[in-house]
């Protein structure tokens, strides 16, 4: 049990923690949620990699961050890569970059995410939740993940969202793009969330005894861009639910607490919200579904 609960920021979950010589990677951290837990990350004495799909917006992150914290993140503690999680071919080249490198990789943070109301597609053709939320993010994590391995103890913190309970999807992993149902942006981002836990937790039950341990999380209702692409109607709805959302540093709290707390670099599989376990999706546990994804997410990315 830890003392955190909702309104806990991510820098007092990590108050005393020290992270030189650990280096994070952190997807969609040029704003919202990724940009905060890349802040704290860094505070922390972190290095980390800026992951983004828009280069610039990653650079005017990475500035605004050394600006507001001159003595205390250092220019080379912060880098960058682009990486269009919505394109299987930017995803393949940004890990090939990150790897030609040589460094460790002692976290993975799959931060970024999208919320769309509309049916769109990635580069290769999948619906863009499913595409962009799950299949990037396996991706980058399956290249990567010789890296991690040679660099345990590591963690990867996998970002969900209780949205998971508009889910959809079925034990038998139908219509994972969504061309045959009526879509539904809502259960289809729900679905991609709930991949998030499932493969979050089968990361967990395959490389656990390698000291490699996989959580993840649902960060609150956090007042970020991701509404964006929502009709004028949900953005007014979504003014009517302001008093029970969470600032970014709240919003970014579970995510450091489970990267970087002791307690939470012992045990994987679990899903978190407002620093404490919390349940998923009932499919969330489900080890045959988790195993089947991973193999149609293997033969989908071309693994
Ligand atoms: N905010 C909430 O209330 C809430 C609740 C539950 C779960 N979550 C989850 O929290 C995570 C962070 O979201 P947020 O609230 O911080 O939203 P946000 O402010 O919209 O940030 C999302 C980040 O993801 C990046 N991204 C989107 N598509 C991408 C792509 N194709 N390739 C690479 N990066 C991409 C965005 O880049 P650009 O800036 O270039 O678009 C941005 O950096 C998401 O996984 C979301 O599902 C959020």
């Amino acid at each position: 049990m830890t003392a955190f609960g909702k309104r806990s920021t991510a820098e007092e979950v990590s108050l005393g923690i020290d992270l030189r010589g650990r280096h994070a990677l952190v997807t969609g951290a040029n704003t919202g949620i990724g940009l905060e837990t890349t802040r704290v990350l860094a505070l922390r004495g972190a290095s980390v990699t800026l992951a983004c799909r828009n280069t610039a917006r990653a650079e005017a992150a990475r500035a605004s961050l050394l600006d507001a914290h001159p003595s205390e993140i250092t220019p080379d503690q912060l880098d960058i890569a682009a990486l269009d999680l919505a394109s299987l071919e930017s995803v393949r080249r940004s890990a090939a970059e990150w790897l030609a490198i040589g460094r460790p990789l002692h976290l993975l943070v799959n931060n970024a995410g999208i919320m769309i109301p509309d049916r769109r597609e990635t580069a290769d053709g999948f619906e863009a939740h499913f595409g962009t939320n799950h299949l990037g993010h396996f991706l980058l994590t399956r290249l990567l993940l010789e890296r991690i391995r040679a660099s345990a103890p590591a963690r990867i913190v996998n970002v969900s969202s209780d949205a998971q309970r508009f889910a959809s999807l079925t034990r038998e992993l139908t219509d994972l793009s969504w061309t045959e149902r009526r879509f539904s942006g809502w259960r289809s981002y729900g679905d991609s969330k709930l991949m998030n836990v499932l493969f979050s937790n089968e990361l967990d039950r395959r490389f656990a005894a390698e000291g490699i341990v996989s959580n993840a999380l649902h960060p609150g209702l956090v007042r970020t861009e991701l509404g964006r692409d929502q009709s004028l109607w949900m953005k007014v709805f979504g003014l009517a639910l302001l008093p029970i959302t969470k600032s970014p540093a709240e919003g970014a709290a579970t995510s450091i607490l489970l990267a970087t707390s002791p307690e939470h670099g012992e045990r994987g599989g679990g899903y978190y919200a407002d620093c404490a376990p919390s349940r998923p999706h009932r499919l969330a546990g489900d080890s045959l579904v988790a195993g089947a994804l991973w193999k149609k997410s293997e033969e989908l990315t071309g693994l």
